[in-house]
């Protein structure tokens, strides 16, 4: 029942992956990606009627994209299908599963429950338009100490900020940093695999005053770059703006695989 995905199951799938949510669905833009990605799964009946997708990054396998076509929900596809992408990695030596779940989607977050899944964080989504300013107070940091920091964000995936990782993005000057009255805001930047002209950022912030150095200098950084969106996922909740907008907000769930 439950098998890789091939590329004929496209058509099939998005049939059903259309209007998922009141926006519509963003698996048509992923598809031929998690394809290439590999851990692409379909249950199938006589034709695809449910997927998933899994991600594994270091220590933790990371879950996502799951659709059941309408027909045939409460009959434990998505369960066997969650369950088929934890057992490959506990086989790989994954320590965690985790998922997101908007904080509105109960029956998404009742199946996560009904799955031993606890609730770790929950992350807020903001959208930030580029804009051209000047005169920002931030620094490209040269180390970053991780003790309250687990996860950033990269194409919608929150991954372990391990030593390799932060190196990296040390290395590329993706880690910003304002610093006012012993008060910090830091972020991660990435662009986005899968959506074009997309910055991701992930931000930890202490004060109003650094939050806005590095919402000029990212509005800036984007025009400059030629991004056209700005996607900011932050836990916390952020001041009003003129040009920062709330979207959504995720429940970033866990589960033990050992
Ligand atoms: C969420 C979704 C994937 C569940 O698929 P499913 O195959 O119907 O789920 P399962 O049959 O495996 O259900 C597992 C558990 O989830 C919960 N659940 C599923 N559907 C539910 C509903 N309509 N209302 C309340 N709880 C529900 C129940 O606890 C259920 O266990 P139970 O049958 O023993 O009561 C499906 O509804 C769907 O595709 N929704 C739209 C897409 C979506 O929200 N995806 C998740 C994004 S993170």
């Amino acid at each position: 029942m439950i098998r890789n995905a091939k590329f004929s199951d496209k058509s099939h799938v998005l049939n059903f992956c259309q209007n998922t949510f009141s926006w519509g669905d963003y698996v048509e833009h992923v598809w031929d990606y998690w394809l290439n990605e590999d851990l692409l799964f379909v249950y199938e009946k006589q034709f695809p009627v449910g997927i998933c997708h899994g991600f594994f990054s270091k220590n933790q396998i990371w879950i996502e994209g799951i659709r059941v076509d309408q027909n045939f929900r409460k009959q434990k596809i998505a369960s066997l299908l969650v369950n088929h992408i934890e057992s490959l990695g506990q086989k790989n030596g994954a320590l965690f599963s985790f998922m997101l779940i908007d904080v509105e989607n109960s029956t998404s977050l009742s199946m996560a429950k009904s799955l031993k899944y606890d609730i770790l964080e929950t992350w807020n989504f903001y959208s930030l338009e580029p804009k051209k300013n000047s005169n920002f107070d931030i620094v490209f940091l040269k180390s970053f100490d991780t003790t309250f920091y687990t996860h950033y964000v990269k194409s919608w995936r929150w991954l372990p900020l391990d030593s390799e990782t932060i190196f990296e993005l040390l290395k590329q000057n993706k880690i910003i940093q304002s610093k006012i009255d012993g008060k910090v805001s830091t972020a991660i930047i990435s662009n986005s695999e899968h959506f074009d002209n997309t910055l991701i950022v992930t931000l930890f912030s202490d004060s109003e005053k650094t939050l806005l150095q590095i919402i000029l200098f990212l509005q800036n950084h984007a025009i400059q770059n030629n991004y056209s969106r700005i996607q900011i996922l932050t836990k916390e909740k952020l001041f009003d703006f003129e040009f920062l907008e709330h979207k959504l907000s995720f429940h970033l769930l866990r589960k033990n695989l050992v």
